[in-house]
């Protein structure tokens, strides 16, 4: 496929903010917030990146979140240059405003390029003052569309799970109005690896995001210095997957071992030679620590 094969793809959103302004609490919201959950039977898993669908103007509209405890996976994703976000969600607890780590968080969106839509969190409780919060922000260039600037702010309570529908469609009409969001979906996939762990019986278990082309069951793939044949994908919802096309999270089974946040991985031709990229960079890794040991 060529450049014409460019399909539109789902956003993939971070959630950031200050220790305690309820980043968890609003992804795991958000999450049971999804318009398919009872079709799926409601059961989520706790895996590194979900994606939900929201209804927008009649349409369903799916929208990948990544969902990583505090903003490690995000901070180990940049430092090896991989620019996995679209769109940042930055989480203001109302009763607390703006914190150090506000700053930092919307700092790192900046820096990334990455449009911002604020969640003006914890509004159920009788401290909550959204004003203040949007004042503050906008002294950062964050200003309110209310006030005339170009940022979404939405008021929300993860805890009483109010207004989730609208900052989920804040960021739909972000993506549509600063956002060309399209990848070729007819190639060998190629992504990032946002989360992995051993699992006593499943073995190695990578949660990976799809960012090109299309990863299918039976795929030889390289990720970091892991490889192996794609025995199987699962879903949020635990479901077996076929295909993961682009935007897309997966927990991949069938690697050799656990590689790390924010390593690539891409699909290679087969097995042989899966294994031989995979240990030219194992080896590669061992010079460069050898390398820094000496220093
Ligand atoms: P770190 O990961 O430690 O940085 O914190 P976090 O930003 O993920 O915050 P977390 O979701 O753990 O929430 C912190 C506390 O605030 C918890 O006790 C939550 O139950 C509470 N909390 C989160 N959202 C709300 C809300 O909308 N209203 C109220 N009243 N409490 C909330
Ligand atoms: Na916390
Ligand atoms: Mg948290």
């Amino acid at each position: 496929g060529g450049e014409d094969d460019l399909a539109h793809r789902p956003p993939v959103v971070t959630v950031m903010g200050h220790v305690d302004h309820g980043k968890t609490r609003l992804l795991d919201a958000l999450r049971n917030a999804n318009v398919g959950d009872k079709e799926a039977g409601g059961i989520t898993q706790h895996i590194g990146a979900y994606q939900v669908t929201t209804e927008v103007d009649g349409s369903e509209r799916p929208i990948t979140f990544i969902d990583t405890p505090g903003h490690e996976a995000f901070t180990a994703m940049r430092a090896r240059g991989a620019q996995a976000t679209d769109i940042a969600i930055l989480v203001v607890a109302a009763d607390d405003g703006v914190m150090p780590q506000t700053v930092e968080a919307l700092n790192h969106a900046k820096a990334a390029g990455v449009p911002i839509v604020v969640a003006v969190n914890k509004i159920d409780k009788e401290q909550a003052d959204p004003t203040k919060v949007r004042g503050q922000l906008s002294e950062y260039g964050l200003v309110p569309e209310e006030y005339g600037g170009d940022t979404m702010f939405v008021d929300v309570s993860a805890k009483a799970g109010l207004h989730l529908d609208k900052l989920l469609e804040a960021v739909v009409l972000t993506a549509d109005a600063s956002l060309d969001l399209r990848a070729n979906p007819n190639m060998d996939a190629q992504g990032l690896v946002v989360e992995a762990h051993l699992d006593r019986g499943r073995g190695p278990v990578a949660t990976i995001l799809v960012q090109r082309g299309t990863l299918r069951v039976g795929d030889s793939i390289v990720a970091g210095p892991a490889h192996g044949r794609v025995r199987a994908m699962l879903d949020e919802y635990g479901n077996e997957l076929e295909v993961a096309e682009p935007s897309r999270p997966a927990m991949v089974l069938g690697l050799s071992s656990v590689p790390g946040a924010g390593q690539n991985f891409i699909v290679v031709e087969d097995d042989r030679m899966a294994r031989q990229i995979a240990e030219k960079r194992e080896a590669r890794e061992r010079a460069a620590m050898q390398a820094k040991r000496r220093v």
